[in-house]
């Protein structure tokens, strides 16, 4: 499910969704896209807002999405962030994005940074999130 093929078009996506990024106060342009465990993907961008604190990341527009669909089986995440007209970075989620990550998913789950289809970084939630607060703490 995660073999390099699929990881390669879910960079794509990721890609492609910056397109539909509102980021008119930072001009930082995210896409990100969610694998789910039947090959599902839930696409998302950055929105921002004139009164900066209701803005939401391109990862938590993906992720709740899906949630809000009844679909939490994720897999894998890609996500292509940088400045509107420059060149892609390896963007990485913030701690915001990495919790809700927790919230749904395990260590095991792949948060690839993509500057192309072919160029991206891959990294685990445990490794992005170690030593975390998560639901198991509450039960
Ligand atoms: N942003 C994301 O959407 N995802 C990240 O991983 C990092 C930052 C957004 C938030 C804000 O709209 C802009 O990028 C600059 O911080």
């Amino acid at each position: 499910m995660t073999d390099k093929n699929v990881i390669s078009s879910l960079c794509q996506k990721a890609i492609d969704m910056r397109s539909e990024s509102y980021a008119p106060y930072s001009d930082f342009a995210v896409g990100s896209a969610v694998l789910l465990s039947d090959g599902t993907v839930y696409t998302g961008c950055n929105i921002e807002n004139s009164a900066f604190g209701p803005s939401i990341c391109a990862e938590r527009t993906a992720i709740f999405k899906a949630v809000s669909e009844g679909r939490k089986d994720f897999v894998a995440i890609a996500i292509a962030g940088g400045k509107r007209d420059g060149e892609l970075q390896y963007c990485a989620p913030c701690g915001v994005c990495r919790q809700v990550m927790r919230e749904f998913c395990d260590s095991s789950f792949k948060i690839c940074l993509a500057k192309s289809a072919e160029d991206y970084k891959e990294f685990t939630l445990g490794e992005l999130l170690p030593e975390s607060f998560g639901p198991d703490n509450l039960s």
